[in-house]
């Protein structure tokens, strides 16, 4: 595959978003970096230059479907892009004896983790399709291959751009357009460090990046880490429900409820 020489990444401001953005950084690149935290998205933006790549920060909610469509066009049309990674997301959970999740906080990840990616790829779909080329990534989570019990609205939203991801794959293809998933593991990073649990084969956010990145140059249609968690999450996608249940709720894990909202 040809080196990208336009890249987009949504929460570029931490942790993964920030580490692909530094590995991807070098002369002849332009990246477009999207997060709303201008202080940590400017500090990345100079990071990026420093390795000689022409940078654009763009501080935008990815759940304002108008102003995401507005800034991804706008960063598309000078720099055709050629690589889209949609990658900002949040967490929610169970934490400690809670039995249900705070509505307002359910409504705030799913339009963050699931309306967030569809806003960034949606507007680059049939740019991308009229040039005949092009790679959609989209990062997903173990959480997505099967719901876990601490995590309710979590797992769903990854289970849901999953499907997004593979759907578009299939469909976009044949018109030049590759759709890569990243299923993620444990990588640390400030989302991560909210989580109280053991965590195992746990990653650097560089180590996350720098899998990513070779999975992407080669078009991995999935692009899973660690592998042991991958093969065995997926193992417990066919063993008896209600058996993996029970192994899950022996593990001691605490996710926070996440302080997102939605803007009324
Ligand atoms: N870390 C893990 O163990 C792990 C495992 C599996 C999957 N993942 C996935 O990896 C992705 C990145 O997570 P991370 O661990 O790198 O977390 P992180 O360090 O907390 O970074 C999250 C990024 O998303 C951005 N973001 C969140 N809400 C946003 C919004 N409404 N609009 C625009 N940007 C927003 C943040 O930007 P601002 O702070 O500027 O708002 C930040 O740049 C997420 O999709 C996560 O679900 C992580």
């Amino acid at each position: 595959m040809q080196q990208p020489r336009a890249i987009l990444i949504t929460g570029a401001s931490s942790g993964i978003g920030r580490a692909l953005a530094l590995a991807y950084a070098a002369p002849g690149l332009h990246l477009t970096l999207l997060g709303r935290n201008s202080e940590r998205l400017a500090e990345v933006k100079a990071a990026a230059e420093a390795r000689g790549a022409t940078v654009s920060a763009i501080p935008v909610d990815v759940r304002d479907r108008v102003a995401m469509h507005g800034a991804v066009l706008a960063a598309d049309s000078p720099h055709p892009i050629d690589l889209v990674i949609a990658n900002a997301g949040i967490t929610t959970g169970l934490a400690d004896t809670a039995v249900s999740e705070d509505p307002e906080a359910v409504r705030a990840l799913l339009a963050t983790n699931l309306f967030g990616v569809l806003n960034t790829i949606e507007p680059l779909i049939g740019p991308m399709c009229t040039r005949g080329r092009g790679q959609i990534a989209v990062i997903g989570s173990l959480a997505g291959l099967r719901g876990l019990p601490f995590s309710p609205a979590y797992s769903a939203s990854k289970a849901a751009v999953h499907a997004y991801a593979e759907s578009l794959r299939g469909r976009l293809e044949r018109r030049g357009v590759l759709v890569s998933l990243v299923v993620a593991g444990f990588v640390k990073t400030p989302l991560n460090d909210s989580i109280d649990a053991v965590k195992p084969f746990e990653v650097s956010d560089v180590q996350a990046a720098t899998i990513i990145k070779n999975g992407l140059a080669r078009g991995r249609a999935v692009i899973a880490f660690p592998m042991a968690l991958y093969l065995a999450t997926r193992l417990a996608r066919i063993l008896p429900p209600r058996f993996v249940d029970r192994l899950f709720t022996r593990f001691s894990v605490n996710v926070p409820e996440t302080q997102e909202r939605v803007k009324s």
